[in-house]
């Protein structure tokens, strides 16, 4: 009879401390604890959130274990992500991951973080569709600190089409919340306003950069002159306009968004096309796909909302892939901070 393949997975990249069990394939457990004491700063201060992680971790993965029905002896390996990422946060992850394996005896399984939220697309949960895209196919990758279109040709191939040249998705989202005094992390603040507004009110300047890539800090320039010029007219202009503000640069970020992407979708004539990252909580962008699937007769793969943020159980996933291959790492590799794919 086979071995169980039993991953834990360690996720510890941003605010976000997550520990997760996938037993061949499968996953058994993910819990997350949040980081609450950023809210006041209006962003992440790393060291506090370092410091968060180093409360959370132990318990964290405590907790995973034990909704697993698993013993630590029982683990095949340790994945954990290695970056991108805050170093400090990584750090906390990253030793901790490193202590256990030694100790249990066990092989480590380094991880790419944006790679991990791709692989989110192979997690098999039960109860579930558990559809996975078939390679090589599209993925727009859309977090706070990343706007790519990744061509997946295999689970460990990965090739980025088109990027953003200057802010993220994510991080154009939360500014522009900041800009309107609407509060932190601007992703769902403005994707419940916006629910209620009119898009088609205010028109922002559309970046528009050669090929495949992005650009989004012309757009949050248009709407901070766009903002001061209005309210000089009248101060109270956001908070009488704040549904329609909303609804309006929402669906320009997903229009952006999904303008490039329809061009690889054309260029690659790949048709199964994916969406990952924190910003594919978004309601609209989720809209825009299904719309595709649609009238473009597009293949989509949206995930549950529990995998469109910082999770272990994409990590752990990950490393199932990278375990069957015995693709381990070995102790001395360190975290990083930045690189892509
Ligand atoms: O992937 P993620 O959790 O963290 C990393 O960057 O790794 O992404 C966080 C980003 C933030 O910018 C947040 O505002 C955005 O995802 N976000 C959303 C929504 N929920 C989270 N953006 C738009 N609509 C949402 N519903």
């Amino acid at each position: 009879m086979e071995k169980d393949i039993i991953i834990l997975g360690i996720e510890s990249s941003c605010d976000d401390t997550s520990a997760a069990v996938i037993k061949n394939g499968w996953l058994l457990s993910n819990v997350t604890s949040s980081q609450d004491v950023h809210r006041t700063y209006g962003g992440v201060v790393p060291e506090l959130a370092s410091r968060a992680h180093q409360q959370n971790i132990v318990p964290t993965v405590d907790t995973a274990l034990k909704r697993a029905g698993v013993k630590p002896e029982q683990l095949t390996a340790i994945a954990f992500t290695r970056g991108p990422g805050l170093l400090g946060s990584l750090l906390v992850g990253v030793s901790f991951a490193k202590g256990l394996s030694v100790s249990l005896g066990i092989p480590l399984i380094d991880v790419n973080h944006l790679q991990g939220h791709i692989m989110a697309h192979f997690i098999d949960e039960e109860g579930k569709d558990n559809r996975h895209p078939d390679f090589p196919f599209l993925c727009l990758l859309v977090s706070g600190g990343n706007s790519q279109i990744v061509k997946v040709n295999s689970y460990r191939d990965m090739e980025i089409l088109g990027q953003t040249i200057d802010d993220a998705a994510g991080e154009t989202i939360d500014k522009c919340s900041k800009f309107m005094g609407l509060g932190y992390p601007g992703g769902p603040i403005i994707d419940k306003l916006a629910r209620k507004g009119n898009p088609n009110v205010f028109a922002f300047n559309k970046p528009n950069v050669p090929g495949l890539n992005y650009s989004f800090s012309g757009l949050k320039t248009s709407l901070l002159y766009f903002l001061r010029d209005r309210m000089k007219e009248n101060p109270n202009f956001i908070e009488e306009n704040k549904e329609d503000l909303a609804a309006s640069f929402e669906k320009t970020v997903v229009d952006v968004l999904m303008k490039k992407l329809a061009m690889a979708v054309k260029q690659t004539g790949i048709n199964q096309v994916a969406v990952a990252g924190g910003v594919s909580a978004n309601t609209k962008l989720r809209e825009a796909f299904i719309e595709r699937r649609n009238k473009n007769g597009w293949d989509v793969f949206i995930p549950p909302f529990s995998y469109t943020t910082d999770n272990a159980a994409m990590i752990a996933i990950a490393g199932y892939f990278k375990c069957m291959d015995k693709d381990f790492c070995s102790l001395d590799k360190p975290a990083y901070s930045r690189v892509t794919i």
